[in-house]
């Protein structure tokens, strides 16, 4: 298929926008820059808009406001999937980008694009996903800047070789807080306020990078817009 007519079936440009676009050197195809209307693609080229990946299999990107007893697992198990709640074709291809756990709510992303997913999930991004957290124990005074250093220096958690990466601590109250990761260890939150003989109660994420949920009530899922898809 021609390049024109690829950019006209993945985004909302016309053909005559598309060869705009071309023009302007905004499209890749397997990494080269082309302003050739011509050039032919097909389902596996790599075409880039904007340094947004482009497919005609359909490549999605959605968020959702993750209920408590709905696991982010692709397989059955004791739980309903987040994926039930989505009513779309092929759901099946989504996965989660990273997970939360069974009982945490909140913010969970998903996609069939792993390149995209691995961006929003890799360390090295520094992308922060900020957690509300209900503590079992006031944590304040000394401890409060004591747990505040830790967390900043990173803490090393049992059964891991290396130190979690420096985390950002806020007390909203004294058993209310708000932990900003940039990584995402097997219940590192939990695990985190464990190391310094707290307990976690109930924990929601509120944002992803600069994702955050706005009005979106638990169980409700939207695609992202392209801005959002793009930020990553
Ligand atoms: N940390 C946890 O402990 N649980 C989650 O679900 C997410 C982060």
């Amino acid at each position: 298929m021609r390049l024109d007519k690829f950019l006209a079936d993945t985004t909302d440009l016309t053909r005559s926008l598309a060869k705009k676009a071309l023009h302007r050197e905004e499209v890749s195809v397997d990494g080269q820059v082309t302003k050739n209307p011509a050039t032919q693609v097909d389902a596996d080229s790599e075409v880039h808009w904007l340094g947004q990946r482009l497919s005609l299999v359909g490549l999605r990107y959605l968020m959702l406001n993750k209920p408590a007893g709905v696991e982010c697992s692709a397989r059955q198990g004791l739980y309903p999937l987040v994926r039930d709640l989505i009513e779309l074709p092929n759901v099946e291809r989504l996965q989660t980008v990273g997970r939360l756990d069974v009982d945490t709510t909140g913010l969970v992303l998903l996609s069939d694009d792993g390149q995209w997913s691995h961006r929003v999930t890799s360390p090295k991004r520094r992308c922060g996903k900020v957690y509300r957290v209900s503590l079992s124990e006031p944590l304040e005074g000394a401890a409060l800047v004591e747990a505040q250093r830790d967390f900043a220096e990173g803490i090393l958690l049992d059964g891991e070789d290396k130190p979690t990466r420096p985390a950002e601590l806020l007390m909203r109250t004294s058993c209310d807080a708000e932990l900003t990761l940039y990584e995402g260890k097997y219940h590192q939150v939990k695990r985190m306020f464990a190391a310094i003989g707290n307990h976690v109660e109930a924990l929601h994420r509120e944002s992803v990078g600069p994702l955050t949920l706005g009005e979106l009530a638990p169980g409700e899922w939207r695609e992202l817009t392209r801005e959002e898809i793009a930020a990553f």
